[in-house]
């Protein structure tokens, strides 16, 4: 049984062709995709945790380092969706270079970055929209507050249960209606952004800056490990490749617009952020929020906090849409069962998939306090992009005359610097995050030979040609 056994481009794009979803979505809708999907916790939740214990004022320097590996992996994944326009991202795009065991670990990797992100970021959701009711004086019955273990009493997440739900209802009619309520939340979360820094911006106090790395700057990268996950979910855009009217234009405009975007106004919000609140008060569940608190603009905090719920919707939304796109890609090669691939007759959207895994993803949520599986995200997610830039020098070798209508500029050396940047960041992040990520690919191990293995249609394939050979 051959484990490396690979795809060929026509196999690759034949089985798009099969089950095929519709083409509705351009450059501009793309890249609106990437900013909802980026912008999110990260910003409005974690920026506050790793100012105050990790890197102090230099958490600037720490959105320039994760944005520099992130717009590395970035042009990478460009390449990769311009030549290989397939959904399911950086797997399909393995299944082709590195082989079929591969491409199954990096699903398998891949459903800690999109599946356990929904999860973890509806908590966020929750946590903001509990803060939004109670200053209209509405209180939720404790139980249903939280996973148990995180209030006395608490047994379950209500909300984040519930706004997941609500989401795969919206997925299941259609990305051109997801893709509209996308459109007008990242209006909403972007205009907040940008008044943030405008209000901000007259507030700072250079004095707030210095010292600059009061741990160093070991404090620095960890910082940058941590706030990675702000990052997170520029890459979900390849994942809809198949739903893109002109794939091989749009999703590399989509993927690095996006990207750039997001990181200039990161930088900018950190340096306002830290310049007007010292760093070590900081340590607040909505520290952007709180900024506005800490000078007086109130009625401003009010207006952030609103725009953070949009924000953390949208994230929602987008991942929650990857993860059903990976199943989907998955599915279609046999790998998991064909459930996960069937295409409703009027939606046109994986419909069973979609709401299977968004039931999942729901009880998860209400059921399992999230916090410390944040950095699970971040190195599922670092890993993939390694191997991403791994494949773009595979395939520059193995198909150097192939046509690819974006070209990762510099290669070898930014496939490289992104190899080393996200390795980097993945030695920053704790030894227990290391320990829970190796049970979990030797979970997808075990589910791999005890069914990818066989159920695959390539092994199918392989065998009806010895058979037709034996014969
Ligand atoms: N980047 C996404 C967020 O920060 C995951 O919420």
């Amino acid at each position: 049984m051959n484990f490396f056994r690979k795809k060929s481009l026509d196999e690759l794009l034949n089985s798009s062709k099969k089950q095929s979803l519709n083409r509705v979505l351009g450059a501009f809708d793309l890249t609106l995709l990437g900013i909802g999907a980026v912008i999110g916790t990260g910003i409005f939740v974690l920026t506050g945790v790793a100012a105050a214990q990790h890197a102090g004022p230099a958490l600037i320097l720490s959105f320039v380092i994760a944005g520099l590996a992130c717009v590395f992996a970035a042009l990478c994944y460009a390449e990769f969706s311009s030549t290989v326009p397939i959904a399911g991202s950086v797997y399909s795009y393995s299944y082709f270079t590195l082989g079929e065991i591969i491409a199954w670990l990096i699903g398998w990797d891949l459903i800690l970055e999109y599946g356990l992100a929904v999860s973890a970021v509806a908590v966020g959701w929750s946590g903001y929209f509990q803060n939004l009711l109670g200053g209209f004086g509405i209180k939720l019955p404790v139980a249903l507050t939280g996973a148990i273990g995180t209030a006395p009493g608490a047994f379950f997440n209500f909300p984040a249960f519930a706004i997941i739900f609500v989401i795969t209802w919206l997925l299941s009619r259609g990305i051109k209606e997801s893709a509209r309520v996308n459109n007008i939340m990242v209006g909403v979360k972007v205009t907040v952004v940008l008044i943030f820094i405008a209000v901000g911006v007259w507030y700072v106090k250079p004095a707030n800056w210095t010292p600059f790395m009061p741990f160093g700057f070991s404090g620095v990268m960890t910082g940058a490990a941590t706030i990675f996950f702000a990052y997170l979910g520029f890459d979900a855009v390849s994942t809809a490749a198949e739903e893109v009217k002109n794939p091989k234009r749009d999703l590399p405009i989509g993927i690095i617009a996006s990207l750039s975007i997001c990181t200039v106004l990161y930088i900018t919000v950190s340096a306002i952020l830290t310049g007007i609140v010292p760093y070590s008060k900081l340590n607040v569940a909505a520290p952007v929020a709180f900024a506005m608190n800490f000078i007086g603009q109130n009625w401003f905090a009010g207006l952030i906090s609103v725009g953070a719920i949009c924000g953390i919707t949208t994230v929602l939304l987008v991942m929650l849409y990857a993860q059903i796109r990976l199943f989907f890609a998955m599915s279609r090669d046999g790998l998991i069962p064909t459930v996960f691939s069937k295409v409703h007759p009027k939606f046109k959207t994986p419909y069973t998939s979609t709401w299977v895994t968004g039931l999942a993803c729901a009880t998860v949520a209400s059921l399992v306090p999230l916090d410390t599986l944040a950095h699970l995200v971040n190195i599922g997610t670092l890993a993939a992009f390694m191997l991403v830039s791994i494949s773009v020098l595979v395939l520059r070798k193995t198909h150097p005359d192939m046509k690819r209508s974006f070209r990762c500029p510099a290669v070898p050396w930014i496939p490289i610097l992104s190899v080393l940047f996200c390795g980097y960041l993945m030695y920053s992040l704790p030894s227990i995050t290391w320990k829970l990520f190796t049970v979990w690919l030797v979970i997808g191990f075990v589910v791999y030979f005890l069914y990818g293995r066989s159920h695959s249609l390539l092994a199918q394939e392989q065998k009806g040609v010895t058979s037709t050979l034996e014969v």
